[in-house]
């Protein structure tokens, strides 16, 4: 079975989904974009990153042309299409394609594209045993706009990913600009201390994570205490211990770090731990009641 783009409205093989080399998106990263997991054929928390889209929209002055989309509907269209159970959703609109600057032709149509193809989650024993991450050098900045919306302009977060792998790590974790921990380069983060979970505050540049949100709501109704503020850097050492967030990762334990200097940081034991464990469980039985 062929896979099928959804490329303004028309589902197109491949080879037809073609855009403009004059689109803003492309041009000037003037767009904005949602990655999804579906199970069982559900694209979860769907309504939450349509939500996501539609605010940052509205922040970035795309509200007007996404008015009328029907993204859901397209989304769930779109994997439907390629009869997927399990997929990475991935929806981007930009700006759209105007043979002028983006601040003197703003009327143009914007492009909408949807892709959904088979999930490939990371091995097992990352989940077992946790992940190692690396402490970029690259800076989120906190009170750029950009830092609060996922937007296509995703340099920041790219150049610290190959960071992270150029060290043989599985994520880079980016401070933001005051030295203060934000979050992965594709993910959120969370600490565990003295029993109480922790998280970067969205004030601190963060993406306003889907999964962080849920992890959080679900923490709350654990009875486990959990904070949003100002983290330190010295969180790695002290911490009991950390894990990831991501639609695509779902909860990934953190069990060592590492700098550009070359420190190596264990995290608590070096093995996931206890909290951690309850939230990945908890986290698997809320896919189970929204997907299964
Ligand atoms: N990344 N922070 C950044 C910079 C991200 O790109 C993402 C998502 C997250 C986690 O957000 P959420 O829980 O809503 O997925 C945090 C996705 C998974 C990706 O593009 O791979």
């Amino acid at each position: 079975m062929s896979e099928l783009i959804y490329l303004n409205g028309q589902l197109v093989p491949p080879e037809e989904a073609k855009i403009s080399i004059f689109d803003h998106g492309f041009l000037y990263g003037y767009g904005l974009f949602e990655t999804m997991r579906a199970y069982n054929g559900k694209i979860f928390l769907l309504k939450r990153h349509i939500k996501r889209l539609s605010d940052a929209a509205h922040v970035i002055g795309l509200g007007a042309k996404l008015g009328g989309a029907n993204l859901t509907h397209a989304c769930e269209e779109t994997l439907a299409a390629n009869k997927l159970k399990d997929a990475r959703l991935r929806l981007t609109v930009t700006h759209g394609d105007a043979d002028a600057f983006p601040w003197l032709e703003r009327g143009c149509q914007p492009t909408v594209v949807i892709t959904a193809r088979p999930l490939v989650p990371p091995p097992p024993e990352k989940y077992e045993q946790g992940s190692r991450m690396f402490l970029a050098t690259v800076r989120r900045c906190r009170q750029s706009l950009a830092s609060g919306v996922k937007s296509t302009n995703y340099l920041t977060s790219v150049l610290a990913r190959i960071e992270a792998v150029e060290h043989g790590c599985d994520e880079a974790v980016l401070l933001n600009d005051d030295g203060f921990v934000a979050e992965g380069s594709i993910s959120n983060i969370f600490f565990v201390k003295s029993g109480r979970l922790m998280t970067p505050s969205l004030g601190s540049g963060v993406l306003p994570g889907i999964t962080r949100a849920l992890v959080m709501e679900l923490a709350g109704e654990m009875g486990i205490v959990c904070t949003e503020g100002t983290v330190g850097v010295g969180i790695f050492g002290q911490c009991a211990e950390a894990f990831l967030t991501a639609s695509t990762l779902e909860i990934m334990p953190l069990t060592a770090a590492r700098d550009a200097a070359g420190k190596e940081i264990a995290i608590g034991d070096g093995q996931p731990g206890e909290i951690t464990r309850q939230l990945m469980a908890a986290y698997k039985e809320q896919v189970a009641k929204e997907t299964g």
